[in-house]
């Protein structure tokens, strides 16, 4: 199986410390690798070949650095000119892996996610490859804990193992997806894939022929560079823009769902990394030159300075060399917000 790493995430809800120039996949949340590299050390073990991995062409330099420094022996690296969102992302590598003939697996991976328990996760790769290679689209479905709307829902047929996918619904408004949790019957998606190349190309051409035709344009006329492709302008730019979710699994009969109990984490907002993070007594988890008295269940990061906390409870506190958070710990979702703010006043 061959990884597809996605890697052009824009990065605003961890502000101040991800930004735009310098997403979430480039940052080390955990201490040690970044999130790219944890994502290519966590495969490399089961890929039969080097990663193709899909970023924004102003990312490139990080990228290559990033995965070099991971010992990652010569990727594949395709820059989109624009972003186009995952479905064409997915496209220009697939396309890349059947050109020099073959049909293999690809491993679609997000590169900004937290697996905890790698010896399961790894196991449940393997046993997802035998409903791969009868053509089926298969995702990794994570058992829900909240009625959060920034996931894909995700009904199953009965039974063990890689199950049919009844539905797939993805970002659901929020009362649907309260019905959803409470049913029992739904998982979210993960936004992992394992597919054969030619099955996720075959649900294109059905679905989303346009995408196919500038996919394959952008990736013909690319200009090959010793480090990089760098797809066509023009061409990727003409495609539709839009999620592998809605362009392709929410539309697809040959969807399949394996469940997956792997400590899984998409470290989406500061209360999600707060969460992974290793936490002391009182439920307070830092990082850098931090002091906290008396505070409980905080989350602190220092880039630089000394931060010292006192008597706080669910705050978020993050310190960069250039911009300040502070947050309460249920509100960090509405980062999103703030960030738009300052985009707009420039
Ligand atoms: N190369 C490239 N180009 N990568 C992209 C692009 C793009 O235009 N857009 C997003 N990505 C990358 C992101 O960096 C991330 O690693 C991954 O693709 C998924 O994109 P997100 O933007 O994070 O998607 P999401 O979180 O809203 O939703 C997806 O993930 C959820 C689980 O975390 C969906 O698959 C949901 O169904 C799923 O529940
Ligand atoms: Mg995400």
């Amino acid at each position: 199986m061959i990884p597809v790493i996605l890697s052009g995430g824009s990065g605003t809800r961890l502000w101040p410390l991800s930004r735009e120039g310098f997403p979430k996949q480039f940052l080390s949340l955990m201490g040690g690798d970044t999130m790219l590299q944890a994502t290519w050390n966590r495969v490399k073990s089961v890929a039969s070949a080097s990663p193709i991995v899909v970023a924004g062409e102003e990312h490139r330099f990080m990228v290559a650095e990033q995965l070099r420094e991971a010992g990652c022996p010569n990727p594949v690296i395709l820059l989109e000119p624009v972003g186009r969102n995952t479905a064409p992302a997915i496209a220009v590598a697939a396309l890349e892996a059947i050109s020099n003939g073959g049909d293999p697996l690809l491993l679609v991976l997000p590169s900004d996610h937290v697996i905890a328990d790698l010896e399961a996760f790894q196991a449940a790769l393997l046993e997802a490859c035998t409903a791969a290679e009868t053509g089926q689209l298969v995702t990794f479905g994570i058992v829900p804990t909240a009625p959060e709307t920034g996931y894909g829902y995700i009904q199953s047929a009965d039974g063990e193992g890689v199950k049919r996918v009844e539905r797939f619904v993805e970002k659901p408004d929020a009362a649907t997806a309260e019905a959803y949790v409470a049913s029992g019957c739904y998982f979210w998606n993960s936004g992992m894939f394992l597919f054969k190349a030619s099955a996720y190309l075959d649900a294109l051409a059905t679905h989303q022929p346009a995408m196919l035709d500038a996919s394959r344009a952008a990736l013909a006329k690319a200009r090959r560079e010793t480090d990089f492709v760098r797809l066509d302008r023009t061409a990727f730019e003409a495609s539709p823009s839009d999620s592998i979710d809605y362009a392709v699994m929410e539309k697809t009969d040959s969807a399949a769902v394996l469940p997956i109990d792997v400590g899984w984490n998409d470290v989406g907002s500061w209360s999600a990394l707060w969460e992974v993070a290793e936490q002391d007594s009182n439920g307070n988890a830092h990082h850098g030159d931090v002091l906290a008295e008396q505070c409980r269940n905080t989350l602190a990061w220092s880039d630089q300075r000394l931060v010292a906390l006192l008597g706080l409870e669910d705050v978020v506190v993050v310190d960069t060399a250039d911009a300040v958070l502070v947050a309460h710990k249920d509100k960090v979702q509405d980062i999103k917000g703030i960030v738009g703010k300052l985009k707009a006043a420039g």
